[in-house]
């Protein structure tokens, strides 16, 4: 398995845009890299999610959307593998996450909500534990944790225990293991909560460039402004159903509102406007 040098086109805004080299990534740009067919999930009595399905393309970042306790968080977790659907089925780079599980995790990479590192690590040995858990051969994968960790700003903090990290730090270490094999897939469940501007804007950039060479992003998130800004497409979930998705163009159709109002109309938000009269 080769790893492509970070530098040949992530930390560098100049650099040319890498040709996708990844795991077990044969497709195409452009090809579906994530699919979800009728994914449903309930407990006990309460239907969290009412069959989803949708598709990420290879070389598209497309966000998630969605009121707290819509179905995103449990979705991604569906498609990820680490909750088993009640019904429905999903394929990560056409490899069924129940019944090929290994090759499916083995084509993503995967940032919780909380990711739990291990607090006894340091961040170096958190990254090469993620090296040798995927299989990277040692030298690339030293090459490429040390160039993530510099774009990431964490080289000083690399001798440091995981559990002496901030959050934000331990965000940035997390999607730094996420990516350190290089996967054609990235989910991210809320992934600029805990960052500050600057990391914010530096993991922006990475999702962008990791689109532009072939990468299917697929991200939650509550601030609209950023999945207007850099999603291809945009999928809405209310009370654990799609109710939109597509291009921001094609949501808002002839309307001129803005994602948030797109979004309030579609769930719901906008009668809490009356309430909000009512009390102010
Ligand atoms: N382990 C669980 N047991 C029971 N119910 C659960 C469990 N996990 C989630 N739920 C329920 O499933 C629904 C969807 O939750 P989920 O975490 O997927 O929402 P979300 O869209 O990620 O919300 P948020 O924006 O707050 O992160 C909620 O009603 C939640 O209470
Ligand atoms: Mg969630």
């Amino acid at each position: 398995m080769s790893i492509p040098a970070l530098s040949s086109g992530l930390d560098s805004p100049s650099g040319a845009p890498a040709p996708p080299s990844s795991p077990g990534a044969p497709a195409p740009a452009g090809s579906e890299a994530i699919v979800a067919a009728g994914l449903r999930k309930v407990y006990g009595r309460h239907e969290a999610v009412r069959g989803v399905d949708l598709t990420v393309r290879r070389g598209e970042i497309v966000g998630f959307l969605g009121p707290n306790g819509a179905g995103k968080t449990t979705t991604i977790k569906m498609l990820t593998g680490l909750l088993r659907p009640s019904a429905g089925r999903a394929a990560i780079m056409g490899h069924d996450v129940q019944r090929e599980p290994v090759r499916a995790k083995a084509s993503f990479g995967y940032v919780p909500d909380t990711p739990s590192l291990y607090g006894k690590l340091r961040g170096w040995e958190y990254l090469r534990f993620m090296g040798r858990l995927y299989r990277v051969p040692t030298k690339g994968a030293e090459r490429r944790a040390a160039e993530l960790l510099r774009l990431f700003e964490l080289t000083d903090a690399a001798s440091d225990l995981v559990e002496g990290y901030s959050h934000g730090m331990q965000q940035k270490l997390a999607l730094a293991g996420a990516l350190l094999h290089d996967p054609p897939v990235l989910f991210l469940d809320e992934p600029t909560v805990g960052l500050d501007p600057r990391s914010a804007r530096i993991m922006k950039d990475l999702l962008v460039r990791l689109r532009d060479r072939g990468t299917a992003v697929f991200f939650s998130t509550h601030i609209l402004e950023i999945a207007e800004r850099m999603c291809d497409r945009v999928a809405i979930i209310d009370r654990g159903a799609i109710v939109a998705a597509g291009t921001i163009a094609e949501l808002r159709g002839d309307s001129s509102g803005s994602l948030e109002d797109i979004f309030l109309r579609l769930t719901g938000g906008a009668e809490y406007r009356e309430l909000a009269e009512v009390l102010a």
